[in-house]
């Protein structure tokens, strides 16, 4: 690539990968502010700032959010981690304070605050892997989403949509590959008729990647992982316990 499509940002998002493994160096609390901070710089739909985190400090209670995880061994062990939170509460608080009624309950709804949290975490995490600081992403904290809830108190209106570990690295993986832009840049209207065929050849790539990562001891595609996962519905909680918490 020339120099006029690459940069330093681009190079750094580009590097990004998940980091599982992280020194006892503790991450500064006033850095952690400066990495919220950029986290809230991120669009918001319709500027409603939905995003809360809970950072989890207690020892027993990052204990109990590991195995809620699906014994995810980093949640207790990474030097922070989070709980990003959905926060439409703050917005009935809005209206209150303006003796207007709020109505909930609506996909639409969802979706914003859904996405704000995720581009709020997306940016607070490449203002972290800018620090040299590694994260990984918690989406089985949604394993126990109604357990996760009640020990963190969340009140109606707010529900958790992933963890989120930050530590310093003490693992070195590579990078995985990602499909071929092709696959995900269409142009004028949506036409897959080749990607059978491309996303064979990626198979073969990801393949290698994970013979590498492992020494050899995994053998599986992208397609693979795809299907043994797409075969049953994850999570059947999900719609139960977002109606519940009158989210959507
Ligand atoms: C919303 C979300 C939830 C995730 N949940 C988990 C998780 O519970 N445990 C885990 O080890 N990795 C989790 N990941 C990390 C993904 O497995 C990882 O991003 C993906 O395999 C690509 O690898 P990379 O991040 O190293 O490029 C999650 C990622 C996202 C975006």
């Amino acid at each position: 690539m020339d120099n006029i499509t690459m940069n330093s940002t681009i190079e750094l998002l580009k590097s990004h990968r998940s980091i599982r493994k992280f020194t006892a160096e503790p991450v500064p609390q006033a850095m952690l502010e400066t990495l919220v901070e950029a986290g809230q710089a991120a669009a918001t739909s319709s500027f409603i700032q939905a995003c809360t985190l809970i950072q989890v400090n207690n020892t027993d209670n990052r204990r109990l959010l590991a195995e809620y995880a699906g014994n995810q061994a980093y949640v207790a062990e990474a030097p922070v981690f989070m709980v990003c939170c959905a926060d439409m509460r703050r917005l009935q608080l809005a209206c209150d304070l303006n003796d207007a009624p709020m109505q909930s309950g609506f996909t639409e709804q969802f979706i914003t605050a859904t996405a704000d949290v995720a581009l709020f975490s997306q940016n607070l995490t490449v203002a972290a892997e800018s620090l040299g600081l590694g994260c990984v992403y918690i989406g089985g904290i949604r394993n126990n989403i109604a357990a996760v809830s009640e020990l963190l108190n969340l009140p109606e209106l707010v529900y958790p949509v992933f963890g989120l570990c930050i530590g310093y690295p003490d693992q070195n993986p590579e990078v995985k590959p990602r499909l071929p832009v092709s696959v995900v840049l269409k142009q004028d209207s949506y036409q897959d008729q080749d990607d059978g065929g491309i996303i064979s050849e990626y198979d073969q790539a990801v393949r290698e990647y994970y013979q590498t990562r492992t020494g050899g001891t995994k053998d599986m595609t992208w397609s693979g992982q795809m299907s043994g996962m797409l075969g049953k519905e994850a999570r059947p909680h999900m719609l139960d316990f977002l109606q519940k918490k009158a989210s959507c």
